[in-house]
């Protein structure tokens, strides 16, 4: 297992959320949330030296709370593990609550793997550091 940078200090992403993004409830659909997981995952994959990769499982998602519109929320990513060709990242998704004096509260939190891959999307080693 190859060394990973330390975690960045600031979030991978963050993004204010619409009204086109709530589901049945009002409230963000969990999908949406999910598709910003992977992106926030990746653009730490590629900080890590993965050039093209694919996303190859998210598990452990929990949904914590329920995201509102107008939030903004912060996409936080962490490399857990670097293989031979594939990453292990977790995101934890943070968003501030105006009743508690705008704190970020853990709204969600997933781990994905990338793998990387050649321009043949078959599997390639992550360049070691
Ligand atoms: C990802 C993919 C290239 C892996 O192909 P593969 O033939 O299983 O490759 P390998 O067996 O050589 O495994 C490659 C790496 O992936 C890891 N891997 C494969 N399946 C895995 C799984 N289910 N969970 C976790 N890791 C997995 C292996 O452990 C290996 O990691 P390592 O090199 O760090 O040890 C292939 O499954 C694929 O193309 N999947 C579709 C990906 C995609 O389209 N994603 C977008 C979804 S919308």
């Amino acid at each position: 297992m190859s060394q990973s940078l330390p975690p960045w200090n600031e979030p991978a992403i963050r993004v204010l959320m619409m009204p086109r993004d709530t589901n049945a409830h009002g409230t963000i659909f969990g999908g949406v949330i999910l598709s910003y997981i992977d992106q926030a995952g990746a653009i730490e994959a590629r900080r890590q030296g993965c050039a093209l990769m694919v996303t190859v499982t998210m598990d452990k998602v929990v949904f914590h709370e329920p995201v509102q519109v107008g939030d903004l929320v912060s996409f936080w990513a962490e490399t857990i593990r670097i293989g031979r060709t594939s990453i292990t990242v977790k995101v934890v998704v943070k968003a501030p609550r105006p009743d508690m004096a705008g704190q970020e509260i853990t709204v969600t939190e997933a781990q994905v793997v990338y793998v990387n891959v050649g321009t043949d999307r078959r599997p390639i080693p992550i360049p070691r550091r």
